[in-house]
């Protein structure tokens, strides 16, 4: 996964494409480049590490690019070959004066390559996507038409790609073209932009148009033009985002991780508060006897929690599983399956590949998303908006929350369906409403997690507990402090402990434990603390309790508002989240771009 990006128009381009490359950094942050023309000449500049190494690069050079009004960019997640200069994009040929950007992966890269040589092609990196410029440059010694090569070209290319390419014979068009990879073209006055996702045109345009799969554009600063995979002309619609440019700032607040773990009540109220499960869910067909959730990452985390759900509710059977194991064994979808598919790009290889089985299988399926333009949306018969607006901090948090207020939602829905509208659905709808204030009393008092996170900094290694619902939970707070501050931490159903993990534990491992008293298992679980403790483990309560005898138990408590256990996973998870936060910011992490990982997967 990579993010790509194309400017042409009026002005000059550098500023553009950084600006979007920067807008785009969630993508891939390991390496940066871009290509233009200037002066009827092709330039490439490209450096390793963060953009901001090749955005000084550029001033440097500023003097060389004063007239380049065309270019594309490029930011890096690396599967091919390590993150160095020679393997960054733009790659380019020497079969033509052009340079291509690539977002995705070319399964047959191998044999390409092999017939490419034979052709000519003089290869320096070690990247899929070298093959692409080659083949490219190839087809245009043929056809002497950029567009009608990359059609030629893309038609023997296996895998996933969003590419954009340039000509130095053409300095007047950008070609765009893609298949099983996100791109959109923004058209904005006098200059186009084509980006892999909306916060890197929107500071040009509002207006987009979504390219499909095996179509191709041409893109010049006052025209798109696009046509299909036999090469004849198609219209398309221009859409109109409603984006706010506010969603894309920090608003003050150190990293976008800390702004959007506080934009989790409002976001929290708005889906209770709107009706959206019941208008997208209609008619669902009724002989539907299984549930399977798939998912990948926190999204999976929010599915583990609602297999629980469900199953209390409704009489369901539910199976939660990583679309990663789903997509590659004979599991037991069917005609009479539900499918939830969770992701928040929309855009992560293995859930989309588990979808599509699905459908293929003729389940019923249903997407919930923060992206309703995402490609995983076309294997939905029904699709949930989680509305948690853009999220740029590469560690997921407002968008779990909405994941899992949205499958509480679908849940309760699942069970009127079945005309369960019993006791324990109601009180799960009241106890929902509860959820926004109880997320703001914990986030308007943060100085003892934050104070009890600083001392908890200096261990390496950490194990997280709980019982119940809050499995999910504790699975989630240990991802978290893994993703961003590379600590180790695995997570357990507590009952676990004793059958394994126990001969880990001595004074070096904290072992943060989720307690909910109302829960049928809540004296088990004090038990398992106790025999962690007798093995001078450091004790971390998360907990509702005002049980006294906890201070005796624990060295730290961390207490949260009374909640009933059913709902209790949207209020525990905010303290993980900000245990994960401090200690990461304390030891000087870089909190939203966090090393090795990526925002969206688009890679198996
Ligand atoms: C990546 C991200 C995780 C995310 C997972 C699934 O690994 O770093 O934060 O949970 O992908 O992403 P999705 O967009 O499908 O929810």
């Amino acid at each position: 996964m990579c993010g790509i990006i194309g400017y042409i128009g009026n002005n000059n381009c550098i500023l553009h494409l950084t600006n979007g490359l920067k807008r785009l950094e969630y993508r891939g942050y390991d390496s940066a480049g871009i290509a233009i023309i200037n002066n009827k000449e092709l330039k490439v500049y490209k450096e390793k590490g963060k953009l901001q190494n090749l955005i000084n690069l550029l001033n440097e050079k500023r003097n060389e690019m004063s007239n380049s009004n065309i270019g594309i960019g490029h930011i890096r997640w690396a599967t091919h070959g390590i993150p160095n200069e020679i393997n960054a994009h733009p790659h380019t040929t020497n079969f033509a004066p052009i340079a291509i950007v690539h977002n995705g992966i070319i399964e047959n890269y191998k044999e390409l390559k092999e017939d490419l040589i034979t052709k000519g092609a003089i290869f320096k990196s070690e990247t899929d996507t070298e093959v692409i410029a080659h083949l490219i440059g190839y087809e245009y010694t043929q056809t002497k038409d950029l567009k009608t090569a990359v059609i030629n070209a893309t038609k023997q290319l296996k895998g996933a790609y969003a590419l954009c390419i340039i000509n130095e014979n053409n300095p007047n068009e950008i070609i765009a073209t893609k298949r099983f990879a996100p791109l959109i073209i923004g058209k904005g006055n006098n200059e186009n932009i084509i980006g892999s996702d909306i916060p890197a045109i929107i500071n040009i345009t509002n207006k987009v148009i979504y390219l499909d799969d095996n179509e191709t554009a041409i893109i010049t600063k006052e025209d798109i033009k696009v046509y299909d995979s036999n090469n004849n002309i198609i219209n398309k619609n221009i859409a109109i985002l409603n984006i706010k440019e506010d969603n894309l700032n920090k608003d003050g607040y150190k990293h976008f991780m800390l702004k959007e773990i506080n934009e989790q009540p409002n976001i929290i109220r708005n889906l209770i508060n709107s009706n959206i499960v019941k208008e997208r869910i209609k008619n669902l067909p009724t002989n539907i006897n299984n549930i399977k959730i798939i998912a990948c990452g926190t999204s999976l985390h929010a599915g583990i929690i609602a297999k629980y759900i469900i199953e209390d509710i409704t009489s369901i059977p539910v199976e939660t599983e990583s679309a990663s194991e789903y997509i590659y064994r004979k599991n037991t979808t069917n005609k009479n399956s539900l499918v939830i598919g969770i992701s928040q790009s929309g855009e992560t290889a293995d859930t989309i590949t588990a979808l599509r089985q699905a459908k293929e299988k003729n389940a019923t399926t249903i997407i919930i998303t923060n992206r309703e333009d995402s490609s995983i949306c076309k294997y939905g018969d029904y699709i949930l908006p989680i509305n948690a607006g853009i999220e740029i901090s590469v560690a997921a948090t407002k968008s779990y929350t909405a994941q899992l207020i949205t499958l509480y939602l679908l849940s309760i829905h699942l069970s009127e369906l079945e005309n369960k509208n019993d006791i324990k659905t109601k009180e799960l709808k009241s106890h929902l409403n509860e959820i926004p204030n109880k997320m703001e009393q914990i986030l308007n008092n943060t100085n003892i997690i934050e104070n009890i996170a600083i001392k908890l900094s200096a261990y390496k290694d950490f194990i997280f507990i709980s019982r119940g619902t809050n499995i999910g939970s504790s699975m989630e707070g240990a991802l978290k402090l893994k993703e961003i501050s590379y600590i180790n931490a695995t997570a357990y159903p507590a009952g676990e402990l004793k059958h394994g993990p126990i001969a880990l534990l001595d004074e070096n491992i904290p072992l943060i434990a989720i307690l909910i008293p109302n829960h049928i298992t809540y004296d088990k679980l004090i038990s398992n603390c106790q025999e962690a403790k007798a093995r001078k483990a450091k004790l971390i309560a998360i907990t509702s309790s005002n049980d006294e005898t906890l201070t005796n138990l624990f060295d730290y408590i961390i207490q949260i508002p009374e909640i009933s256990e059913n709902v209790s996973p949207l209020i525990t998870c905010i303290p993980l989240q900000l245990i994960a936060y401090y200690i990461a910011n304390f030891l000087g992490k870089d909190v939203d771009q966090p090393r090795n990982l990526a925002k969206s997967v688009t890679v198996e």
